[in-house]
């Protein structure tokens, strides 16, 4: 039985093209006397259907779909120039940002293929609250300095077991804690939050994180992944509580989001990946 969740066919508008069925990776889809008919068992909910049908005899949740206006879509040149201007911001002006638009960034997150890993957003706009996760930030990275970091032998143990990990790392922390703040603070943060247990969720939830990244850029909005203050924040009891998080829910990606304070003039070229080509 269809639930308000799933995929409804129109049986007007369907024309048993068979397009659905063709492109239906779960195989749900049959054409039945010329109409297209879905087994909702096996299906992944992933809405390729809906986005197929040249009628638009496929609604996703009740919601017909509205076509593309591939006019509308920005050039390569556009699409290099918000790549570029792109850049991490540091500091924010102290601007509010509306709610509207915090939801309308938010809602780009859909977009992203992140459809069945059941990915939540906790949105935090409130000056109080934004400084009390900041206070958990410095106090968490306080203790975890004190007991790894603060004693050169319990350091030197640290750097031999993690070779990996960047002794630029105990500096930056130094200076972060005498500084007593990492950077102004943000109007908003947004935390992408999902089932650990769900192996593929903390990837998903980096392309949702992007997709908002980019569009809040074309809104004159500068974001600011924050990598240390999410790990923290996650493993903190007093943020956990804060944010209401379930036993198995995790902080899968932390964003914080503002008026930028500043404005950069150049482009400047980005570190390349290391591209390795097999064979
Ligand atoms: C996983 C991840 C975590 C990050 N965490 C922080 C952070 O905590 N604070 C910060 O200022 N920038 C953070 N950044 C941003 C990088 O430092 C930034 O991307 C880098 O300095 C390059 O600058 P750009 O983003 O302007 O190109 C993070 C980036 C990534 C990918």
């Amino acid at each position: 039985m269809p639930q308000n969740t799933s995929v409804i066919i129109d049986k007007h508008r369907c024309t048993g093209c068979g397009l659905c069925a063709r492109i239906c990776h779960e195989h749900c889809i049959t054409l039945v006397d010329g109409q297209a008919t879905i087994n909702y068992e096996p299906c992944s909910t992933c809405s390729q259907c809906v986005a197929i049908c040249p009628q638009r005899a496929l609604s996703w949740r009740h919601v017909p779909p509205l076509p593309y206006d591939r006019e509308r879509l920005p050039s390569a040149d556009q699409l290099d120039e918000l790549f570029k201007e792109r850049r991490t911001m540091r500091s924010f002006s102290e601007e509010k940002i509306d709610r509207a638009l915090l939801e309308e960034i938010i809602s780009y997150g859909a977009y992203a293929p992140t459809n069945n890993y059941n990915l939540r957003v906790i949105a935090v706009d409130d000056e109080t609250t934004l400084e009390a996760l900041e206070r958990i930030i410095l106090q968490f990275m306080r203790r975890v300095y004190s007991l790894f970091f603060r004693s050169r032998i319990i350091f030197k143990l640290i750097r031999i077991l993690t070779p990996a990990m960047d002794p630029k790392d105990k500096v930056k922390m130094e200076e972060t804690l005498a500084r007593g703040d990492s950077f102004h603070l943000p109007a908003a943060m947004v935390l992408i939050v999902g089932d650990s247990r769900i192996a593929l969720s903390l990837v998903s939830a980096q392309y949702a994180l992007y997709n908002m990244i980019l569009y809040a850029q074309t809104q004159g909005i500068g974001t600011r992944l924050k990598g240390t203050g999410q790990i923290f924040l996650d493993r903190s009891r007093a943020a956990r509580r804060h944010l209401g998080l379930q036993k198995h829910e995790h902080i899968l990606g932390m964003l914080e989001l503002g008026y930028p304070a500043v404005q950069f003039a150049n482009k400047v070229e980005g570190k390349a990946l290391g591209l390795r080509w097999v064979p």
